[in-house]
């Protein structure tokens, strides 16, 4: 029988160079995206994909985020007494849906190396991995939409788009081919994987989108992977490694991806996220429209 996939594991220790001056003293984690702080659209997602049990692998001045998925006594004390039910419900829903533990991770040396870190915690299973500055927006969660094909094969399961050859230089890359599973042209199987190349060295234009199921074999490959890209210790290559005892696959996922750690990309999600909102979503257009761009 294939296992279940019960963990999400939450690489949360990097700079956030990106986001600079705004990172400076907070994670960017917690930036938020109209209302909610990034980290929660992945934890909402993982949740809505039916996993409640969440790692996340946070470094030095990152607390803000445990203060966010813990219980606020005083605030919720205040919000009850002024009968602030919604809010209320807002702030304690997150906290009562998840099971959450944390791991630090001391130097940031890189993605692997994050993964890694919760190795302990994670155990003798299959886990997600999600990194929550890439923000979905799909029909279907986009790990529910793994978790169907990993459920299939059993097998690491990776998310992938299609990106233009100018901008190839900045993703993981897979080598891969369709195999007949599902809609057609949606599900590969990876014949090679490399972190970040330049694009005429690129095996193709599939990139890969921070989502992930990944099998417990992976710590082992990753514990046997030296520096790479950076001199970090990259997941790519550690997933590359284990593609030589396991097969992996890839779904090109349904659903529209922001790389919310770059400020383009913000300020993108922030419009598409702020106008889908039922309770902001007809002012914000007026106001939109206002500037007559
Ligand atoms: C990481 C991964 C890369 C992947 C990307 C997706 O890179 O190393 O393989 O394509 O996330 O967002 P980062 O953007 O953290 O440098």
């Amino acid at each position: 029988m294939i296992p279940k996939v019960r963990k999400a594991v939450f690489p949360a220790a990097g700079l956030g160079t990106r986001f600079l001056p705004a990172t400076k003293a907070m994670p960017k984690e917690m930036l938020p995206l109209v209302d909610k702080p990034l980290i929660q659209y992945g934890i909402e997602e993982a949740i809505q994909s039916g996993i409640h049990n969440i790692v996340i692998v946070t470094g030095r001045g990152k607390s803000a985020i445990e203060d966010h998925f813990d219980v606020s006594f005083e605030l919720e004390h205040l919000l009850e007494l002024r009968q602030k039910t919604e809010t209320l419900q807002a702030v304690r829903q997150i906290s009562d849906m998840i099971d959450v533990a944390y791991v630090r991770q001391k130097e940031a040396l890189g993605l692997g190396h994050a993964i890694l870190r919760a190795k302990d915690l994670v155990g003798p299973e299959p886990f997600a991995a999600v990194l929550s500055d890439d923000v979905i927006d799909a029909p279907v969660p986009c790990l529910r939409q793994l978790l169907d094909v990993y459920d299939f094969y059993g097998c690491s399961v990776l998310a992938l788009m299609e990106v233009p050859r100018e901008a190839i230089s900045a993703y993981g890359v897979v080598a891969a081919e369709p195999v007949s599973h599902g809609e057609s042209g949606t599900v590969f199987r990876v014949h090679d994987l490399v972190e970040k190349p330049k694009a005429e060295d690129a095996p193709s234009n599939l990139a890969i989108i921070g989502r992930y199921i990944l099998t417990p074999e992976v710590f082992d490959a990753i514990e046997t992977t030296p520096p790479g890209r950076g001199g970090e210790i990259q997941l790519t290559d550690g997933l590359r490694h284990l593609l030589r005892s396991r097969p992996i696959y890839g779904v090109k996922f349904e659903g529209k991806r922001f790389d919310a750690g770059d400020k383009l990309g913000f300020l993108q999600a922030t419009v598409e996220f702020a106008l889908k909102r039922q309770d902001l979503g007809g002012a914000f257009r007026d106001y939109l429209r206002s500037l007559g761009l």
